[in-house]
């Protein structure tokens, strides 16, 4: 009789084995967290610039007011344009302040003239009257706001 009972089992376990040989592991590639940067950290910028246009008024006429200019350098039958404060003061006739907004109601431009009577717009050419702002000539459609002054005494200007 031949009985063939080999047996012969072979758990083939191989399989597994496998596995474990490709261990180069990639370690997981965090390497620590991000470090915040650009954060504020500590290196805040100087204290507060001292160029807030404060109103260090360099000679105030009358309680404090901002001198605008003396009553002296605004030509009779003209006028002054203040470049800073965007504001054109005139004299239509002696003795007497009007003072306006510098600011084309037109497009935005400052007015850059005062001249025979009228305060020009350089852009595109409108003009205004020295003696109550209003359009002698467009393309504007509005005249300069009037800005309220005083003249003080001593003949200086300011805002009202
Ligand atoms: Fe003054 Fe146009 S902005 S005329």
């Amino acid at each position: 009789m031949s009985d063939p009972t080999h047996t012969a089992r072979r758990t083939v376990l191989a399989a597994g084995a496998a596995a474990l040989a490709g261990g180069a592991l990639t370690a997981c590639g965090s390497d620590g967290e991000k470090t915040p940067q650009g954060q504020s950290n500590g290196s805040a910028p100087a204290p507060a610039a001292s160029t807030a246009p404060t109103a260090a008024t360099p000679e105030s006429g009358s309680a404090g007011a901002v001198v605008l200019v003396k009553s002296a350098d605004v030509p009779k039958g003209g006028g002054t344009i203040l470049k800073k404060e965007k504001l054109v003061v005139t004299q239509p006739t002696a003795g007497s302040f009007r003072c306006f907004t510098a600011v084309c109601p037109h497009q935005g431009c400052l007015v850059n003239k005062v001249e025979n009577g009228t305060i020009d717009c350089p852009c595109h050419g409108s003009t205004f009257a020295i003696a109550d702002g209003a359009v002698t000539k467009g393309p504007a459609t509005k005249g300069l706001a009037e800005k309220k002054i005083k003249v003080a005494p001593d003949g200086t200007i300011s805002l009202a």
